[in-house]
C-alpha cells in the first residue's frame, strides 16, 4: 500500500499539538505543548492567554512533529485541521497555520470536528492493537469542555442521544478542586486522591432529568460540593493547599495528605464516585438504546482510573475501548485519525474555512 501521511493541527483550547500519522494509524510524530502553568494560577483557561500562548508554539511543535516523523511538507497527502468546537481564539491560531501552509505548499486542507477527533483516537488505537471496535458503537466523550453521548454507525454516522445540559464531566471536576484549593485541572488530583477516601461517605443524589433522560446536568453536584463545604469551616484547610501549590506547582500525593483531612478525602472520593456513575448510567442506558456492540469512551475525563475501573467491571455488559492516557487529552493524532477516512473520501476543505467555536458533530 502506498504510504499516505497526514500533518494535523490542533489547538481548540489550552493544547498547541501536531502530529503526523501514516495510513491513518500508524503516529510518526504527535507532540503537545500544554499551557497547563500558564493557566493553572487562574484556575482555568484564561481564551486570551490562551490564543497568545498558541501564537508562541504553532510553529516550532509543526516544525518537531515534522522533524520527528522526518517528513517534508511535500510528502503530505493532507493537512487536516480543527476547526471546531472550541475558543475562537485559539481555533483561529491552528486554522489559519493550517491553511497557510495548505495555500504555500498545494497539500489539500481537510477540517475535522474536536469531537469526532476524540472518537477516532480510540478507533485508530483499537484497530492498531488488532481489537477493532464494534460498531455501531455508542461514544461517551466526556472532557472539560463537551459531555456527548453519541451513537457511532458503519460509514462513520453519528446520531446525539445525549449531551450535558450545563457543565462538562471535566469542568466539574475543575471547578470543585478549584473550590477545595487543589488548583488545576482537577481531574488528575482528584483521581490520584479518590482513593484515600471513602466513596459512600457523603451521598450524592441527582435530579430526575425532565425531557432527554440521556441527557447529563452537572452543576446541582458542584452546588452541593459548595453547600456541603460552606457547612464546615474549611478556610484554613483551603488556604493551606493554595499555599502548598505555590511552593510545588505539582504536589505529591503525601504533600497532599499532609494538608488535607480524612473527610476531605472522603468528599473527592463521593463526588468521583457520583461523576463515573453518572456518566455510566446513562452511557449504559444509550448503548441500550442504540442496540450499540461496544462502547468507546474517550476526552480528558476518560483518563479517570475510578471510570476505567468501572466501566471494566462485570456490570457493564459492553467491551468498552478506552484510549491511552496520551491519546485521551488533547493532541492532533486523534485528528489526522478522523482525517483518514474523510481523504479516502476527498472531503476537503476550502481555504475559506471559519473557525467555529460551536461546531456539532450531529
Ligand atoms: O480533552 P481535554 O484535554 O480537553 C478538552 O477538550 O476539554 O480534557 C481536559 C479535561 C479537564 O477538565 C480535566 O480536569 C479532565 O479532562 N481530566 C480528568 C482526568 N484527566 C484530565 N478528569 C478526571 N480524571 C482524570 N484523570
Ligand atoms: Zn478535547
Amino acid at each position: 500500500m502506498k504510504s499516505v501521511r497526514i500533518l494535523a493541527i490542533e489547538s481548540s483550547c489550552d493544547e498547541t499539538a501536531a502530529a503526523v500519522v501514516e495510513n491513518g494509524e500508524t503516529i510518526l510524530a504527535s507532540v503537545v505543548a500544554s499551557q497547563m502553568t500558564t493557566h493553572g494560577k487562574y484556575g482555568g483557561v484564561v481564551p486570551e492567554l490562551a490564543s497568545r500562548e498558541h501564537l508562541r508554539a504553532i510553529v516550532p511543535v509543526v516544525r518537531e512533529a515534522l522533524e520527528r516523523s522526518a517528513t517534508r511538507l511535500p510528502d503530505l497527502a493532507a493537512i487536516a485541521v480543527t476547526s471546531g468546537p472550541g475558543l475562537v481564539g485559539s481555533l483561529l491560531v491552528g486554522l489559519t497555520y493550517a491553511k497557510s501552509l495548505s495555500f504555500a505548499t498545494a497539500v489539500p486542507l481537510i477540517a475535522v470536528n474536536h469531537i469526532e477527533g476524540h472518537i477516532h483516537a480510540v478507533i485508530l488505537e483499537a484497530r492498531r492493537d488488532g481489537n477493532p471496535v464494534e460498531l455501531p458503537a455508542l461514544a461517551l466523550v466526556a472532557s472539560g469542555g463537551h459531555t456527548h453521548l453519541f451513537e457511532v454507525r458503519e460509514g462513520l454516522q453519528y446520531r446525539l442521544l445525549g449531551k450535558t445540559r450545563d457543565d462538562a464531566a471535566g469542568e466539574a471536576f475543575d471547578k470543585v478542586a478549584k473550590l477545595l484549593g487543589f488548583g488545576y485541572p482537577g481531574g488528575p488530583v482528584i483521581d490520584r486522591l479518590a482513593p484515600y477516601g471513602d466513596p459512600r461517605a457523603v451521598p450524592f443524589t441527582f435530579a430526575k432529568m425532565k425531557g432527554n433522560t440521556l441527557d447529563f446536568s452537572f452543576s446541582g453536584l458542584k452546588t452541593a460540593v459548595l453547600r456541603w463545604v460552606e457547612a464546615r469551616d474549611m478556610t484554613a484547610e483551603i488556604a493551606g493547599r493554595r499555599e502548598l501549590l505555590k511552593q510545588s506547582p505539582v504536589p505529591s500525593v503525601e504533600e497532599w495528605l499532609a494538608v488535607t483531612p480524612k473527610r476531605t478525602m472522603d468528599l473527592l472520593a463521593s463526588f468521583q464516585q457520583a461523576v463515573i456513575h453518572e456518566l455510566l448510567t446513562r452511557a449504559a442506558a444509550s448503548a441500550e438504546a442504540c442496540g450499540a456492540s461496544s462502547v468507546i469512551v474517550s476526552g480528558g475525563v476518560a483518563c479517570n482510573s475510578g471510570l476505567r475501573a468501572a466501566a471494566r467491571a462485570g456490570d457493564f455488559p459492553w467491551p468498552v475501548h478506552f484510549p491511552s492516557p496520551a491519546l485521551s487529552t488533547d493532541n492532533a493524532a486523534m485528528i489526522a485519525a478522523a482525517a483518514f477516512p474523510k481523504l479516502e473520501r476527498g472531503e476537503f476543505a476550502s481555504l475559506d474555512i471559519a473557525a467555529q467555536a460551536n461546531l456539532t458533530l450531529a
